[in-house]
């Protein structure tokens, strides 16, 4: 089995302290490692080979250091010269994988998540493998506790060995359908990490999107190795569809599986779930850096270097870096997206 690591993402919403330079997966968020340094070592007790890291051609630095600093082998960073989203992505990884094992089984994990329980993650691991080597397309299903609209949902039906057959998948629903499904107690939330045969998720991706497939050989095709790093062609790439496993595979195939995975699970894919996961005092406040706070509850501040002082708010967030201050209420920082974009507007 070969992981596969997913480092291309953006992490905007954890602006200001993610950024274009150093997007969230790159940040020590949760521990003294970071968020790509944490996945990697998740896999210590899993019998894998070294894996392989995707990611964005700027961030190759970056990823080596980040790999060397940890003393972690590793079979290669694979670069993409542009982000397409994580369907091209792992065709990509799929085909290089293929080249040294012809039955290869990825394990697919995204480079920037927080599972608490190792060895629980490390079991349902070893049940998804066994589903994967009879030919399911293996999803690892968490037990939803909102209506949240930034995931997958599953449905899962019949009984497996080591997991169930998905029914259905439905990428980042409405929120008036995600809370029917949450009310309905049938569905699990994605958690964006897989497993499969390559050869496996190649033959659904040539199904349902051959287009996407056919750039990624050509892509690969001319593929180089220096050092830590392997690159493809890039005027090939820059012509693919940009598309997640997600919509591209994941909705449409009929040989998909679910795992239940019950680790302490999440993706902080924002600041209140960063919120969510921290050590907080009894007034309910997760502190980083140097803060004080008067008659504040239920709030999370995070200070890189000034000392930061609130009085007399709750829920709020407050993130203070060399260049930046965002301040907002903590149940609107979805909303820091629109921040980035006006950003990205007057740049
Ligand atoms: N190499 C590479 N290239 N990696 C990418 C790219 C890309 O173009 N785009 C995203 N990634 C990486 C991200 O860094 C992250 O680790 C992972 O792939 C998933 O991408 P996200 O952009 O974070 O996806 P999402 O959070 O919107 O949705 C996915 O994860 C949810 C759970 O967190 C989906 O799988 C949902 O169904 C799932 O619920
Ligand atoms: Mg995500």
């Amino acid at each position: 089995m070969k992981p596969v690591i997913l480092a291309g993402g953006s992490g905007s919403r954890l602006w200001p302290k993610s950024r274009a330079a150093l997007p969230k997966q790159f940040l020590a968020l949760t521990s003294e490692q970071t968020m790509l340094q944490e996945t990697l070592s998740r896999l210590e007790g899993v019998d894998a080979r070294e894996p392989i890291v995707i990611c964005n051609d700027s961030h190759r630095f970056l990823v080596a250091e980040q790999l060397r600093q940890r003393g972690i082998a590793h079979g290669g960073i694979l670069l993409e010269p542009v982000g397409r989203n994580t369907a091209p992505a792992i065709a990509l990884a799929a085909l290089h994988a293929l080249q040294s094992d012809a039955d290869e089984t990825l394990l697919v994990l995204a480079a920037d998540h927080l599972i608490k329980d190792k060895t629980v993650f490390q079991q349902s691991v070893k049940k998804a493998e066994q589903l994967a080597q009879a030919g399911y397309l293996v999803t690892f299903g968490i037990v939803p506790d909102c209506p949240h609209t930034g995931y997958g949902y599953i449905k899962a039906s019949q009984e497996l060995d080591t997991g169930f057959v998905v029914e259905q998948f439905v990428e980042k629903p409405d929120m008036s359908t995600a809370k029917e499904y949450v009310d309905s107690g049938n569905y699990f939330w994605n958690s964006g990490m897989f497993m499969f045969k390559a050869g496996r998720y190649l033959e659904e991706l040539e199904k349902y999107h051959p287009d996407i497939l056919d750039i990624c050989k050509r892509a690969i095709e001319t593929e180089t190795q220096d050092l830590d790093f392997i690159r493809i062609d890039a005027d090939t790439f820059a012509t693919c569809p940009d598309d997640s496993i997600d919509y591209a595979v994941m909705e449409k195939t009929e040989k998909a599986a679910m795992v239940p995975l019950d680790a302490g699970w999440s993706d902080v894919g924002s600041w209140s779930s960063l919120w969510d996961v921290a050590d907080k005092d009894d007034n309910g406040n997760a502190v980083v850096g140097d803060a004080i706070l008067e008659d504040v509850h239920n709030s999370y501040i995070n200070a890189e270097g000034r000392l930061i002082s609130v009085i007399g708010l709750d829920d709020v967030v407050v993130v203070e870096t060399k260049d930046a201050i965002m301040v907002a209420n903590k149940n609107k920082v979805q909303d820091i997206k629109k921040v980035v974009n006006r950003l990205k507007e007057e740049k």
